[in-house]
């Protein structure tokens, strides 16, 4: 591979430079991906159709010539192919049109054993796939059970789940069948991603941080530790993304060689006295100083490489780009991470 910079800081092998993407780069604030989303009715038709959400994974790799493309789909994908659908409502987020309010509609919901519902997601891995094998990595991708569980139990986007984390605790055999259920459909859907060409893994536990740390040991870690030591078995690197949960770095340091994504709220050497010096960390530039200056953009992206301290580091923000924010500035953060030698 011309370019193998991500996978071998994931595996912890010596790298000329820090490799560097963004969460959230194939998006809204690419004008290229504005126009052709423009030709569609919605989100979800955007979904439906691999020639754009190709083509939507490969914009990022020409504006800005990161290191990784990351499939253009979304989590969400996951509870729509167990029987769950959503709408993504413009301005709000995505909307359930179902509800759980007991255990028989849990076991109602399918696991996930065929390529139905995911298959415009392998498409995508397919289509992307003739364009860069042999150049970069290709990272696919899933949301933990825990995240997806909080959307589904919520029904909608929220502020602290509170819906979801009562469930844990009125009903939780319902919550554990139904995380198990999303654990082993995501098991299937990253190793169907694998098959069909994704090269390095990124699990999102978006949530994870709305959990304190006892429901944390409970209801996140026991089914993330289970979905990573199913897809270890594939030997592709995975990165683990935690937001606001600082304790979980502890717990996932325990899994063999997982990366741990950083939110913007961690302290880089903090964290990485947690997880200790083998570990490769990635992040975590808070994404609101895309919105300052140049020079401002360059010192705190070079502070921030200084902090983590170690090649065995992923440049990365610390969460999405926001839509508002102006590509050229997150080319200075891109540039300059690439620019930096330890
Ligand atoms: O570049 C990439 O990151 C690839 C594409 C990608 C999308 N969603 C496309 C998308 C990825 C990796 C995701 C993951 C995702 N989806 C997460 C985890 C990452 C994170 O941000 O924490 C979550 C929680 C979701 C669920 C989701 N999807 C919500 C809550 C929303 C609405 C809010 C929003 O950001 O707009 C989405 C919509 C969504 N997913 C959009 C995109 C580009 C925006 C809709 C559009 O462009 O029309």
């Amino acid at each position: 591979m011309r370019n193998d910079l991500l996978l071998r800081a994931a595996l912890g092998e010596p790298t000329d430079r820090v490799p560097v993407w963004m969460m959230r780069q194939a998006g809204r604030v690419l004008p290229q991906y504005r126009k052709i989303r423009a030709g569609v009715k919605d989100f979800k038709e955007f979904l439906a159709h691999p020639e754009l959400t190709a083509e939507a994974t490969l914009q990022p790799v020409s504006e800005w010539d990161v290191d990784a493309a990351i499939i253009f789909s979304d989590i969400l994908v996951i509870p729509e192919a167990m029987g769950f659908p959503f709408e993504m409502v413009e301005n709000t987020g995505p909307i359930f049109t179902k509800k759980i309010n007991t255990i028989n509609d849990i076991k109602a919901l399918n696991i996930v054993s065929d390529e139905t519902f995911i298959n415009p997601t392998l498409e995508t891995i397919r289509l992307v796939k003739k364009e860069i094998t042999g150049q970069l990595p290709l990272i696919g991708f899933c949301g933990a059970p825990w995240t997806i569980f909080a959307y589904m139990l919520e029904g909608k986007s929220g502020k602290d789940f509170s819906r979801a984390r009562r469930f844990l605790l009125d009903e939780p055999e319902a919550a554990q069948l139904l995380l198990e259920k999303i654990t082993q459909s995501s098991i299937y859907y990253l190793k169907q991603q694998i098959k069909n060409g994704a090269d390095i893994i990124q699990i999102f536990d978006t949530w994870a941080g709305i959990l304190g740390y006892s429901l944390f040991k409970q209801y996140s870690f026991p089914y993330l530790q289970k979905l990573f030591l199913a897809i270890a078995e594939m030997e592709v690197p995975i990165i683990i993304f935690l937001r606001g949960c600082p304790y979980g770095i502890r717990s996932l340091s325990l899994l063999p060689k997982a990366v741990i994504g950083l939110d913007w709220m961690q302290i880089p050497a903090e964290a990485r006295a947690l997880a200790g010096p083998n570990l490769t960390l990635q992040g975590n530039l808070d994404p609101s100083l895309l919105y300052a200056s140049e020079e401002r953009i360059r010192s705190e992206t070079l502070s921030m490489l200084k902090d983590f301290g170690s090649l065995h580091t992923i440049a990365n923000l610390g969460h999405g780009l926001y839509p508002d924010i102006d590509k050229e500035k997150a080319r200075i953060f891109v540039d300059t991470v690439k620019s930096f030698r330890f």
